[in-house]
């Protein structure tokens, strides 16, 4: 039903759902642009941005979540706050994304790739939809994004991209699968771009988080499948979104805020890929 309704959508609007901004204030200010900005790691990711002076175009599918996050910020910080209503699963977003920021040659200088979908139900569990839905959400989107704003952020370096991956991009999790998969190529598309950049002066950056209790099913998956131990390893958003940005603009790589997730991700990254995986579904069973 729910994806009846969204290619009813899509045949209206022709590929996504766009309701436009104001037009781009001139205060000198650089812009930054996060992708699933109005809530959660986006949201505070954004307010550290903010922070340090970002002028802001934040995208999500609800407007109302916009407005308020453009309140908040704009109440906050001396800087100014455009949104755009996307769903960054659909194809033609990131085209119509790029071509309002670049007919406006917006001064953009960081691009921040967050919004994500995950969820306790993964693949052989959800419908194919669904799957194609995720995968076009958590890869596709950040990839053309970036390609599409490449221009933009060559004309402003040095310039930075925060791609948010999580810890589960580190290994194979049976009963994650698709959420594994698509944030391990996230991490991989990461490490390989900012090569590719780096004689650009274009930074890219790959945040991987552990648990960050943005929401109230996120907690409760968490402790249920790793108990106290999940609850030592959850970082408040805020801290995380403070972290990733000051690291992103010190040029660091692989960011991964809090001691617990730190050390867990390195002890990930060493074992063989079979054992982790085992172990995973072992802890999943808890369910
Ligand atoms: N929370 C965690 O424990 C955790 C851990 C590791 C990694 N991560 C990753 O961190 C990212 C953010 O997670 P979160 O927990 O902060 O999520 P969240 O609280 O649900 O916030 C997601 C943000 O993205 C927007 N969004 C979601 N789907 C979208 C879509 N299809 N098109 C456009 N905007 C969309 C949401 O606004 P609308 O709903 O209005 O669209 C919101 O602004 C995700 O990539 C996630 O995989 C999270």
């Amino acid at each position: 039903m729910k994806f009846t309704v969204i290619a009813y959508l899509l045949l209206l609007t022709g590929g996504s759902i766009t309701m436009q901004a104001q037009q781009p204030v001139n205060n000198n200010r650089p812009y930054a642009l996060v992708a699933g900005g109005s809530k959660g790691i986006g949201f505070a990711i954004s307010k550290a941005l903010a922070k340090r002076g970002f002028n802001l175009v934040l995208i999500a599918r609800h407007e109302d979540g916009l407005k308020l996050a453009k309140q908040k910020l704009e109440a906050e910080n001396n800087i100014h706050v455009e949104y755009l209503v996307h769903d960054l699963a659909f194809e033609s977003s990131a085209t119509e994304i790029s071509k309002w920021c670049i007919e406006r040659d917006l001064p953009l200088k960081v691009l921040c790739n967050v919004a994500g979908l995950g969820g306790a139900k993964d693949y052989l569990e959800i419908p194919l939809d669904t799957v194609r839905y995720m995968v076009r959400l958590n890869v596709e989107s950040a990839m053309a994004l970036t390609y599409l704003l490449l221009p933009l952020l060559e004309k402003n370096t040095p310039a930075y991209v925060l791609n948010v991956a999580s810890m589960a991009g580190y290994a194979p999790m049976p009963t994650k699968n698709v959420y594994s998969a698509t944030k391990s190529a996230v991490v991989f598309f990461s490490y390989s771009l900012r090569y590719q950049l780096k004689d650009k002066d274009i930074s890219v950056s790959c945040l991987t988080p552990g648990p960050v209790f943005t929401k109230p099913e996120i907690e409760k998956d968490t402790k249920k499948t790793l108990g106290v131990f999940g609850v030592w390893m959850a970082v408040p958003p805020e801290k995380v979104g403070e972290i990733a940005v000051r690291k992103t603009l010190d040029g660091r790589m692989l960011i991964i805020p809090g001691f617990l997730p730190s050390v867990t991700s390195s002890v990930i990254r060493i074992l063989p890929r079979r054992w982790v995986t085992s172990l995973y579904s072992k802890v999943d069973k808890k369910k």
